[in-house]
Parts: C-alpha cells; sequence; structure tokens
C-alpha cells in the first residue's frame, strides 16, 4: 500500500506542477501559495532536489522591496478564484499577488534542505539565505506594532488559519465596508459550502482586504489603522522557530555577521511568548491587540509552543495536558480547534478539521522536547487517516473523512516527506 500511495503522491505534485512551481490543487487554489511551497519542496526533495529548491526559489522571487513574501503570488489570472489579482491590486518585485504574507516557515524547510544536501547545493541555501533573513526582519518590523511583543497579522488569511474561531474577537469587533462592492464567490463553486468560512466572514475578509487597497498596501497604516489586529501564538512560534533555523543556516554559511541581529529577535521572541499566556484555560491563546482580550479555545497553533522551545515546565506541562485529552476526543491527530469549546465542526475547515502540515510541526516539536510517543502517534494517525481517505487538503478528526480539496500538494509532500515512513522520521534532537 506504501508503494501505491507514494506513487500517486508523487503523481498529485506533478501534476499540480506549473512550470517551478506547485499549486495547492486545481480551481480552488490555482496559483502558487507561500506556506504550501514550503512543505511542497519537502516531499519533493524526497525525489527531485533540483525541483524542490527550485520551488522555494520562485517564491522568493515574488519578494517585496520591504522583505515580505507575499501569501498568494498570482502570475497571471485565473477566472476560477476570488479574490484574485485584480481585487488585491498589488505586486511584489513586479510580479501580480496579495498584499498580506503567511507563516514563515521558510527557515526551517531551507534549513531541512541544508541538513540533507551535498556539498554542492550550498550555494543555493546562501541565496534563499538572504531572502529568507529579509522576511524574517520583515516580520519583526512589520507585524510586531508599538507596545505589542507579539507578532501580529492584520488578517486571518495571514496566519494560514483562515477561518478559526480565534478570530471571532477581532471579527466580531469590525465593521463590514458600506461600501463594499458585491462580490461572487468561488471557493463554494469548487468545495461544499458547509465545509467553508461563512457569508457573514467573507464580507470581513473582503473589507479587510479594501482596506489594504484603499491605503496601498501601506503596512504601517493596515496595522496601525486598519480594521483588525490579533496576535497569533501561530505566526509567533512558527516565526520564532524559523529564526532558531535561520541561525543555524548562518553558522553553517559562516554569516556570523548578522547572528547579533537574529540572537536579538529570538529573544525578543521567547520574552513575547508570554504576551500568549491565557491563565484562564492554562494555554498559549490568540489575542485580539487592540482590547487585550484572549481567545478562549486551544488550537493547533497553541500546541506549537514545543516546536519554538518555549515556555516553563509549568506552561508545557499544562499544554501537553490539554493535547493529551484531545487526542482521547479525536481519532486522527490534533484537530485545529479544541472539540470542547464552542464552534467545534469537526467538517469545517480550520473550525476542527485536521491539517496536516500543523500536525507535522505539532509532533516535530513534540519529539525535539522528548515526548516522542505523541509524536509518533501524530504521525501515524496521519498515515491512517491518509490511507483511509487519500490526499484531501483537511481531514475530519472523527470519522477521518477527507475535507474541501482533494489531490492536494501538502498532502502528498508530507506523506513523501513524514508520514509515509515505516519508521519514524523525526527522531529526538
Ligand atoms: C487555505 C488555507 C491556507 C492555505 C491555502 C492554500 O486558504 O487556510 O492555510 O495556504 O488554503 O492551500
Amino acid at each position: 500500500m506504501t508503494e501505491t500511495l507514494n506513487q500517486q503522491a508523487m503523481a498529485i505534485l506533478q501534476k499540480n506542477d506549473r512550470g517551478g512551481f506547485t499549486i495547492p490543487t486545481a480551481r480552488l487554489y490555482p496559483f502558487q501559495w507561500n506556506w504550501d511551497s514550503a512543505f511542497i519542496a519537502l516531499g519533493i526533495a524526497t525525489y527531485d532536489r533540483e525541483r524542490a529548491w527550485q520551488e522555494l526559489e520562485m517564491l522568493t522571487d515574488a519578494q517585496a522591496d520591504d522583505g515580505m513574501i507575499p501569501h498568494i503570488i498570482f502570475r497571471k489570472d485565473d477566472a476560477d478564484y476570488f479574490p484574485g489579482p485584480s481585487i488585491w491590486q498589488t505586486e511584489a518585485a513586479g510580479i501580480p499577488a496579495s498584499g498580506i504574507s503567511q507563516p514563515p516557515v521558510l527557515a526551517s524547510i531551507v534549513r531541512h534542505l541544508v541538513e540533507t544536501a551535498p556539498a554542492s547545493e550550498l550555494a543555493r541555501a546562501g541565496s534563499l539565505f538572504e531572502s529568507t533573513l529579509r522576511w524574517q526582519r520583515w516580520y519583526f518590523h512589520y507585524r510586531r506594532p508599538e507596545g505589542c511583543p507579539a507578532i501580529c497579522t492584520v488578517h486571518p488569511w495571514e496566519t494560514g488559519r483562515d477561518n478559526c474561531p480565534d478570530w471571532d474577537i477581532g471579527m466580531r469587533a469590525m465593521a463590514v465596508d458600506p461600501d463594499l462592492p458585491s462580490y461572487k464567490r468561488k471557493d463554494i463553486e469548487h468545495a461544499d459550502p458547509s465545509q467553508r468560512p461563512s457569508h457573514e466572514e467573507y464580507d470581513k475578509y473582503i473589507t479587510m482586504v479594501k482596506f489594504g487597497r484603499d491605503h496601498n498596501w501601506d503596512q504601517s497604516v493596515i496595522v496601525n489603522n486598519g480594521p483588525f489586529l490579533m496576535a497569533d501564538p501561530g505566526l509567533h512560534f512558527i516565526w520564532l522557530r524559523a529564526c532558531r533555523d535561520l541561525r543555524e543556516i548562518a553558522v553553517w554559511l559562516g554569516k556570523d555577521d548578522v547572528l547579533p541581529e537574529i540572537d536579538s529577535w529570538i529573544e525578543a521572541g521567547i520574552a513575547g511568548a508570554e504576551y500568549f499566556w491565557n491563565d484562564a484555560i492554562q494555554a498559549y491563546c490568540v489575542r485580539d491587540v487592540r482590547s487585550g482580550t484572549f481567545s478562549d479555545g486551544f488550537s493547533n497553533a497553541s500546541a506549537l509552543c514545543f516546536y519554538a522551545d518555549v515556555g516553563s515546565q509549568a506552561q508545557r506541562d499544562h499544554t501537553l495536558e490539554h493535547i493529551r485529552r484531545i487526542a482521547k476526543q479525536t481519532k486522527f491527530g490534533q484537530p485545529s480547534w479544541d472539540p470542547e469549546a464552542a464552534r467545534f465542526e469537526s467538517q469545517r475547515y480550520w473550525c476542527g478539521p485536521l491539517w496536516c502540515q500543523m500536525n507535522y510541526m505539532i509532533s516535530k516539536g513534540l519529539a525535539e522536547q522528548g515526548i516522542p510517543d505523541l509524536a509518533e502517534k501524530m504521525r501515524l494517525d496521519l498515515r491512517h487517516v491518509i490511507e483511509l481517505s487519500g490526499f484531501y487538503e483537511c481531514f475530519d478528526p472523527i470519522s477521518g473523512a477527507g475535507c474541501i480539496g482533494q489531490d492536494f500538494s501538502w498532502t502528498a509532500a508530507l506523506w513523501l516527506a513524514w508520514a509515509g515512513y515505516d519508521a519514524p522520521a523525526i527522531q529526538a534532537a
């Protein structure tokens, strides 16, 4: 079975190849997505290293002057998708793109490629290093507003966890722009609407995009005066982990001059993690920056503290208790939202389903922090759910049913790089 699934996974990645970069899945997501491409490179690297580097290079081709790497790189329009380039009305390095970013996993993926690279590939890592450094710096300067020690976002789409109930506080506090032009959603033509975000949520997402566009994508204005500003442990932990991985790459490449700057980010990232600690539920939670209000649910982002290597022993113990409690209620891995929290829905996108890339990072963190049993359970859970349902975008964590997009690139990639292995692919550090 593994052999067949390996073949299927490679076929999906080849089918979704658009000439040097890979789309997440046809029709629903017909462009290059930022963190998707990073995970996709991990999978491609198992059979074609040249193509894996190229995936990342095409991502960094669209790096904006200020260092941001956008969440979607459009290259050319596609009538199947909304909101496309005519709605965002911006570009990065001359390429039509969205005006927000996505979780910065790139440095961590580059580290993985470098660790397994023959010496001849180090030069490629060198040029990606510069782009990655600039992007990490962008997060530090443009997504940590005055007075907030943590990484924030101006749009749920930037976090990659689009309609997670974590965003409800910020979404409720904002109004839909009364001048929002009417629009037609395409996502619900390609996927079951009951598994997608609601219309009310979409109006607010598009209001946020309109605000950015109306302000020429001036990131300072968007952060300071925009409709939405929430701090996200997901972005924060992934960024902090990426800083640690970037530091390793810098050492290998002999770039000692940048170490003090990276060290200052790591120090700030560790201290900033405290901002997310919610005593009420004893976990790292999203926070609305303007009101200081905490989200009240344990999400799969809360579980990334191990991956970032932060927290006191007590904070780690509490987090572990949540992970183990939730694992008893699901059959397959960590869901995107606590099954005991309000608004859990096992098949609605980020309100419950299991997402492979989040489980990969959580598991990696657990393995590194000496919790190998749970780490391996998460890997095998993903393996079993793929064996049961195929390469879906995400999965019902209780029944194992595949949800939303089919023939999904990051699921295929993480099968090849992680879940499909016969022996644990990740060992404790
Ligand atoms: C959805 C997901 C996001 C992902 C994108 C493409 O918007 O929420 O995380 O990057 O699809 O797969």
